[in-house]
């Protein structure tokens, strides 16, 4: 079953002016994006062709969601962007607090009360060799839109997922708790599953366990208790898995770190996915095989009504 997904925002080439939320759905508004310390219209947000984010996919990025006039887990998302610089050497050229104000401002730029920030620190402009030395002032880029990654007839359907052929990358070689620029994988995997005509891709590491999807953490529950692979198999230490573990704590719910194979999926009871941009959604098929009764089971509902709460309830005052 393919989705519409494909029509959401975030799968366009380019982002779509930001719906203005407090003036319903037909209203538009030019977009604001903040680069580098200025605001500019989406026409003239523009970064170098020598930046070796765009020659070398050399830099980071985090997605964040903001909800009912507060952003969600902001501190989170940008102890994980710091972290992820710390990394690969990058230095981002603010501080946290600096960037946290940056951000808030790009929303209220856009005067947006619901809705998604991409932010992203390239390493910057360079020359065409590799070497990021060249690159002296890393860029910031923070763009504020509206998304629905899937229709919402999918969060009560459930989507389906193939298991392909791009393995995970090796944490020896690239690390894949480092939110980087460099998603090719994870392209090459989406590839994958619009071939196979699935909703989303099942990643698997090197060793064969399960790592995660294109940009979600997995999870399955059996027998009442929910499983999802460790961060050392190649899951990146999602903030959503996170919220996933604080429910699971608060409801009684066990949850464990542990490996898990596609047979592990196939025999689920229930199976769902989580992502800043997918949020909580189920998984009712793999490889062809219908896990549990081939519809969202109840651990899953509970988790998504709860997270939706907690969404709207809790984060960072934009306004
Ligand atoms: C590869 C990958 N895995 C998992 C996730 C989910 O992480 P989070 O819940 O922090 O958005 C993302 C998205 O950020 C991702 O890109």
């Amino acid at each position: 079953m393919k989705n519409d997904a494909d029509t959401a925002v975030l799968d366009k080439p380019a982002v779509k002016p930001a719906i203005d939320s407090k003036g319903g759905a037909t209203a538009t508004k030019e977009m604001r994006i903040y680069v580098d310390g200025e605001f500019f219209a989406e026409a003239d947000a523009k970064v170098s062709v020598f930046d070796h984010g765009l020659l070398y996919g050399d830099g980071i990025f985090e997605g964040i969601r903001f909800y009912n006039g507060r952003v969600f887990r902001l501190e989170e998302h940008l102890e994980r962007l710091w972290d992820s610089a710390r990394s690969i050497a990058l230095e981002i050229p603010m501080s946290i607090k600096e960037m946290s104000e940056a951000l808030l401002e790009t929303i209220r730029q856009n005067d947006l009360r619901d809705g998604y920030i991409r932010l992203v620190v390239t390493r910057g402009v360079g020359n065409l060799g590799l070497n990021p030395a060249q690159c002296k002032k890393p860029s910031v880029i923070i763009i504020a839109a509206k998304i629905a990654l899937y229709p919402e007839s999918l969060y009560n359907s459930g989507l389906t997922v193939v298991t392909v052929a791009s393995r995970r990358t090796n944490p020896a070689s690239l690390n894949p708790a480092v939110k980087s620029l460099n998603y090719l994988n994870n392209v090459m995997a989406r590839i994958e599953a619009n071939l196979a005509n699935a909703d989303e891709a099942l990643m698997l590491n090197d060793q064969g366990y399960v790592a995660e999807c294109t940009a979600d953490n997995v999870f399955v529950i059996k027998h009442g208790q929910i499983f999802t692979p460790p961060i050392s198999a190649g899951a990146l230490r999602g903030i959503t898995r996170g919220v996933v573990f604080e429910i699971a704590a608060e409801t009684g719910i066990k949850i464990t770190e542990t490996n898990i194979t596609r047979h592990d999926v196939f025999v689920a009871d229930e199976c769902f996915l989580t992502g800043t941009a997918a949020e909580l959604i189920p998984v009712i098929k793999a490889d062809g095989r219908v896990i549990g009764t081939g519809k969202p089971g109840p651990i899953t509902a509970r988790m998504i009504q709860r997270f939706r709460e907690i969404t709207r309830e809790t984060g960072t005052a934009i306004y």
